[in-house]
């Protein structure tokens, strides 16, 4: 029994470590695989026209609703900047986000797809 439990807490451990350090490790070229569900209303490239949503070029690191796009919803009145934290918040559940309505309807469930999305909103810049 000791030995199962030794395995298991080290198991245990390997996890945290592994999820501690995931936000960096995201994977930008699955990403931009899952960004294809995003493209039907978010341009990325610079200059790029506002669809449904805003353009998302130079996205991280800027301020939130930073753009001249007129119809945020949710975010118009935040003033927060896109970091890690807040894209995987945004991502998992625009809805929840600040509780505030938003047009945004898509979630990402799967913390890979949030980490590879996010690694590729990165390399827009
Ligand atoms: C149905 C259309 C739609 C889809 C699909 C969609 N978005 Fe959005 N997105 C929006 C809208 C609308 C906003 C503005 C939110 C608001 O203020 O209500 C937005 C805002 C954002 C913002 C904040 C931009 C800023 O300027 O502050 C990011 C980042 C973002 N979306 C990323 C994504 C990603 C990544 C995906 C794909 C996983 C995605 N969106 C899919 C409509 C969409």
């Amino acid at each position: 029994m000791k030995i199962v439990s030794a395995f298991a807490l080290a198991a245990t451990l390997t996890v945290a470590l592994f999820s501690g350090s995931a936000m960096a490790d995201g994977d930008a070229d699955k990403g931009e695989k899952v960004f294809k569900k995003c493209k039907s209303c978010h341009t990325v490239d610079s200059g790029g026209k506002h669809k449904s949503g805003p353009n998302l070029f130079g996205v991280y690191g800027r301020e939130v609703a930073g753009t001249d796009f007129s119809k945020y919803k949710a975010l118009s009145a935040d003033d927060g900047v896109w970091d890690e934290d807040n894209l995987d918040k945004w991502l998992e559940n625009p809805k929840k986000y600040n509780g505030k309505k938003t047009s945004m309807s898509l979630k990402l469930k799967k913390e890979d797809d949030r980490e590879d999305v996010i690694a590729y909103l990165k390399t827009l810049k």
